[in-house]
């Protein structure tokens, strides 16, 4: 029988933890007995990961703004028809480094693009679907910053890295001001300590799925 999943995104600026906290949230679901798919954008199908490489490797010709945001939605497009909606479908959980909120967030307060543009792309690419949930792991740029030049380590700078901090001053505003607007939002103070932004995780999905959260641990779901 096939019903519908759950749909859980995260966001944030650079350095703010999504790669663990994507792993977190992925066990608490698998250790009830749901069935888990984590992807990321841009990227998650084969296409949309061709695509990725354009949009982060820096390159003499210059990727022109509008380029750059139909890039992005043709690999949100491609990722929501044959990654998304498939595993939704087969009632998965399906969690995402990553989706529309970081385009508003880069793309219309960073690089100051037309939001209504945003969302008449987000409309074609999405094709009617929402996240259930989507949490922001918020934190000071200065340290986002700094956590992932400590990550960077010798390796170059992609193009997103190599914005100002005014810029991610601007994403990081846009994603508290998306988290005020939209229910679906929970915003994690993500410069708190591993544990605590663990524990703020799952008190957030004990809240958002009570039944799920009530399944004894190890039980199979579906
Ligand atoms: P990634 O290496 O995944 O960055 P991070 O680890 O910080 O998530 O690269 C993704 C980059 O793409 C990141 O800098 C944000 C940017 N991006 C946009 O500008 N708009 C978007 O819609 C998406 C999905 C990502």
């Amino acid at each position: 029988m096939s019903h519908a999943g759950i749909f859980i995104t995260l966001e944030g600026v650079e350095g703010a933890g999504k790669s663990t906290a994507v792993a977190g949230v992925a066990a608490w679901f698998s250790q009830r007995g749901c069935v888990v798919e984590c992807s990321r954008e841009p990227g998650g199908t084969p296409l949309a990961e061709s695509m990725r490489q354009i949009l982060l490797t820096p390159t003499a010709e210059a990727l022109a703004e509008p380029a750059e945001l139909m890039l992005l939605f043709a690999a949100r497009a491609q990722h929501v028809a044959h990654r998304i909606k498939p595993a939704l479908a087969a009632g998965k959980v399906l969690i995402c480094d990553r989706f529309t909120d970081s385009s508003r967030a880069y793309q219309g307060a960073g690089r100051g693009m037309d939001q209504s543009l945003i969302e008449t792309l987000a409309t074609a690419a999405e094709q009617g679907l929402e996240p259930n949930l989507t949490l922001l792991l918020d934190l000071p740029v200065a340290e986002g910053l700094a956590r992932a030049a400590a990550r960077r380590g010798l390796s170059a700078h992609d193009r997103f890295e190599r914005e100002s901090a005014d810029f991610f001053e601007r994403i990081r505003a846009e994603f508290l001001h998306l988290a005020a607007q939209h229910p679906r939002f929970a915003v994690i103070d993500a410069a708190a300590p591993l544990v605590a932004v663990q524990a703020q995780i799952h008190a957030v999905l004990q809240a958002r799925f009570p039944l799920i959260a009530a399944l004894p641990l190890g039980a199979h779901h579906g």
